[in-house]
């Protein structure tokens, strides 16, 4: 490879890379830049409206576990409000008023006390048998005594079981408190059902952490989140909805909370973030994969295109150079041709005037009589050879002249097989040995071409001497014929001589190619009979196979379509 092949070669590699490059970067950074912005904005858009919609839940449920406590609180409140202390210490009384309340409103009230100032039960309806009981030292009354109405926190109690107690006070004389337990089952089931996706849940915790729901057991519940939230006197006691986010065992968390109770208990909401944003996970997998994709399309496209691009640009590249090197060519042929032409017509005229003075010596001879001139062989042998000689430079003027288009032929109807027989009969004199038959094997009635007979005469008289000069050595035939192809009169010369070896075939109508020897062959012959035939619009071909021998075919338009064209 040489240095230039070289540097074309990397030229044309990094012309490639370049292309791919472009493409890439064209295509791929609109394509980064309009995944990721989607990307972005839905993901954004996506996650407000997950919170939003557990914000908007949990707020739902934050009213109605809040209502239902009211509802409770209510029961006993009208009760307090609507009979006297006496009625109501009344134990069947209290059971009636109990069975009433449980029909009527609600069944989550399981019983009723009436309970003293001191934390005593003096009047007792439920399923237990708790007439009598000191609730003193019970954190729920030394609350409740405290307070108008008062919803304890969930405890075991007597009882044994979770349970809370609703009550309310009363100053109406003396004190007492008219108390409800609440059916922790019905309670927890306001909680327990709520499921958010796989592992979304909903829990409610007091101040000190402790649960007042049953909390899901799969998924451990967390605790800090909320209890900060409930720290006393740092937040809004009627603060819903608030969202915040923790990882707990590598997972991410989303925590919402509300407060309950008058900020007592928090209603907790928690859920993982994978499955909180499982839809957008899914989007977001696809859309990376449909990005990946892209990008390897992108790649495998501007690869292909991009060697496809620059083979064509160096196909083209070497099509110019070529172009430029036959221009080239042709200039050197054109200015070697003018030149050639140049001094074949100043030579024409001297070599006529040494033919005419040899013809005239010879007459000179001849007058003088034999005898009278001594060695007058000799100087009749160089007289014929001057003439001889002079009669081949003027061929090779001609020659040249035709060449260089400084003859100026006149175009006349003509039958080709007359002009094919004169061309025959003027060659076959050249034909010493008896080695080269010539066969004609003319077509009846063709249309007639029109042509400058000289011109076609030369274009055969070529051919035929080719042939001759290819089998002459070793003897052959000369077959020459003609036939009609369509709009076309065609003479084929084929000879069976040696052929024309692949290597000269390109080059035959090269002007002053030949590969005869140093004056012999000037090469012109072929190229003058291709320029003619171009002229007039037909054209010339050769077959060969090496040993077996050569057809030339010259295609003439018919003389009908010239005329048409002509007109
Ligand atoms: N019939 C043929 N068989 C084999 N070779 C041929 C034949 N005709 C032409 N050629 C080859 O083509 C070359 C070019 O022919 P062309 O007629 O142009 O020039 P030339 O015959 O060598 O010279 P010139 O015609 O001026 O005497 C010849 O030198 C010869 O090698
Ligand atoms: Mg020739």
């Amino acid at each position: 490879m040489t240095t230039t092949e070289k540097t074309s070669e990397s030229y044309y590699r990094s012309l490639t890379r370049n292309i791919i490059f472009v493409i890439v970067g064209v295509s791929v950074v609109p394509l980064i830049l309009i995944t990721f912005t989607i990307r972005y904005f839905s993901q954004t858009s996506y996650q407000d409206k997950v919170i939003e919609h557990l914000q908007v839940l949990n707020k739902k449920h934050k009213q109605n576990i809040d209502s239902f406590l009211k509802e409770r609180l209510a029961d006993i409140a009208i009760l307090k409000d609507s009979y006297s202390f006496d009625q109501l210490a009344n134990d069947d009384f209290l059971k009636d008023k109990l069975r009433s309340l449980q029909m009527n409103s609600s069944d989550a009230l399981v019983d009723l006390g009436v309970v003293d100032e001191h934390g005593k039960q003096i009047a007792y309806a439920g399923p237990y048998d708790l007439r009598g009981a000191n609730y003193a030292e019970a954190p729920w009354f030394k609350a409740a005594i405290q307070k108008p109405y008062c919803i304890s926190d969930v405890f075991p109690g007597l009882r044994g079981i979770p349970h809370f107690i609703v009550s309310v006070r009363s100053e109406n004389g003396s004190t007492w408190l008219l108390r409800a337990t609440v059916d922790f089952d019905k309670f927890n089931s306001l909680v327990e059902n709520i499921r958010i996706g796989e592992t979304g849940f909903a829990f409610i915790l007091n101040r000190k952490g402790e649960f007042q729901t049953k909390p899901r057991t799969d998924v451990p519940p967390q605790k800090d989140p909320y209890l900060s939230f409930l720290t006393p006197g740092t937040k809004d006691l009627e603060q819903e909805g608030v969202v915040s986010n923790s990882k707990i065992e590598g997972r991410d968390i989303i925590h919402v909370m509300s407060r309950l109770k008058d900020g007592d208990w928090v209603l907790a909401f928690q859920q993982t973030e994978s499955d909180a944003y499982k839809a957008l996970y899914t989007v977001r997998t696809i859309t990376v994969l449909i990005f990946f994709l892209g990008v390897i399309g992108i790649a495998v496209v501007a690869v292909l295109l991009s060697k496809r691009l620059v083979k064509r640009i160096r196909q083209a590249d070497q099509e110019k150079e070529m172009m430029d090197e036959k221009v080239i060519e042709a200039g050197k042929l054109a200015s070697v041709g003018e030149l050639a032409a140049g001094i074949a017509h100043e030579i024409n005229n001297p070599v006529a005037v040494m033919v005419e003075e040899a013809g005239w010596m010879q007459d000179l001879i001849t007058d003088a009589g034999p005898g009278s001139i001594p060695m007058v062989d000799e100087f009749e042998r160089s007289l014929t050879q001057i003439k001889a000689q002079g009669a081949r430079c003027k061929q090779i003027t001609h020659k040249l002249l035709s060449f260089a288009r400084k003859t100026d032929p006149v175009p006349k109807r003509v039958n080709i097989n007359d002009i094919l027989s004169e061309a025959i009969s003027l060659c076959e004199q050249r034909v010493h040995s008896g080695s080269v038959k010539i066969q004609g094997q003319f077509a009846e009635g063709l249309p007639p071409i029109r042509v400058s007979p000289s011109e076609a005469q030369q274009i055969f008289i070529n051919l035929i001497n080719n042939a001759i000069d290819a089998i002459e050595p070793k003897g052959g035939i000369l077959k020459i014929s003609t036939r009609k192809e369509g709009d076309f009169i065609v003479a084929d010369v084929a000879d069976n001589g040696p052929g024309i070896p692949s290597y000269v075939l390109p080059r035959v109508f090269d002007p002053f190619f030949t590969t005869k020897p140093v004056g012999k062959g000037t090469g012109l012959g072929l190229s003058i009979c291709y320029g003619i035939m171009k002229k007039l619009g037909g054209d010339i071909t050769v077959n060969t196979a090496e040993g077996l021998g050569t057809t030339f075919h010259v295609k003439f338009p018919a003389s009908k379509l010239i005329d048409k064209k002509a007109s």
